[in-house]
């Protein structure tokens, strides 16, 4: 079932919020975007369902923490952190916040988007593959191992991710 989202960026206030509906890992992480977004250097966006967050994603175009993707993508924007209250998947929220995000990237002037998705991460790999993310040739960028940051783990600890790459021109299914 589709449901009426509203996806806007965070503000300092809407951050709070997001440690009664979506924990403290995820509260933690958002928070810690916070000031880049405060600089300039990405948006933490977020989905609000009758007023309460229920999802939220962040977009980065500062430079990549991995020497490969600065390597073979440079100044390619990131998207991290996709994530969507359990109770509230399934129903088009985690598409709705990449096509923002990707809908915002577009405004800025890029062409493409990149993220990591986790080997296991069968639900999420999935998704991006559908909506035409590729994976590129270039094997270092495959099987890249997460250094996680205190309160904002990124990726599954023991589990190396692959990065994914979309045009944002293309034509998107749904
Ligand atoms: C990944 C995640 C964000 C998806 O959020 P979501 O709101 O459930 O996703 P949506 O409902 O927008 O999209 C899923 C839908 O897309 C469609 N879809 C996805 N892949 C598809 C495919 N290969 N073919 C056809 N339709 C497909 C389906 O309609 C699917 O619905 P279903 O899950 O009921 O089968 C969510 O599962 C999540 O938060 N996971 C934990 C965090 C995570 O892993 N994030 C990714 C980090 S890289």
């Amino acid at each position: 079932m589709r449901v009426a989202v509203t996806i806007r960026a965070a503000a300092r206030d809407d951050i709070e919020l997001l440690l009664g509906s979506l924990g403290v890992e995820h509260h933690e992480f958002f928070l810690g975007r916070v000031p880049l977004q405060e600089k300039g250097l990405g948006e933490v966006l977020l989905a609000f369902e009758d007023g309460r967050p229920v999802g939220g994603v962040f977009l980065s175009w500062g430079l990549a923490t991995e020497p490969e993707v600065r390597r073979h993508l440079a100044g390619v924007p990131m998207i991290f952190h996709l994530h969507v209250a359990p109770a509230r998947r399934h129903r088009g929220i985690g598409r709705a916040l990449l096509r923002r995000a990707e809908a915002n990237l577009r405004a800025r002037g890029h062409r493409q988007v990149l993220l990591g998705v986790d080997k296991s991460n069968k639900v999420a790999r999935d998704l991006y593959l559908w909506l035409g993310f590729v994976q590129p040739a270039e094997p270092d960028l495959r099987d890249l191992r997460a250094t996680p940051e205190p309160g904002a783990r990124d990726h599954s600890v023991g589990d190396t991710y692959d990065i994914l790459v979309a045009d944002l021109h293309r034509t998107v299914p749904g």
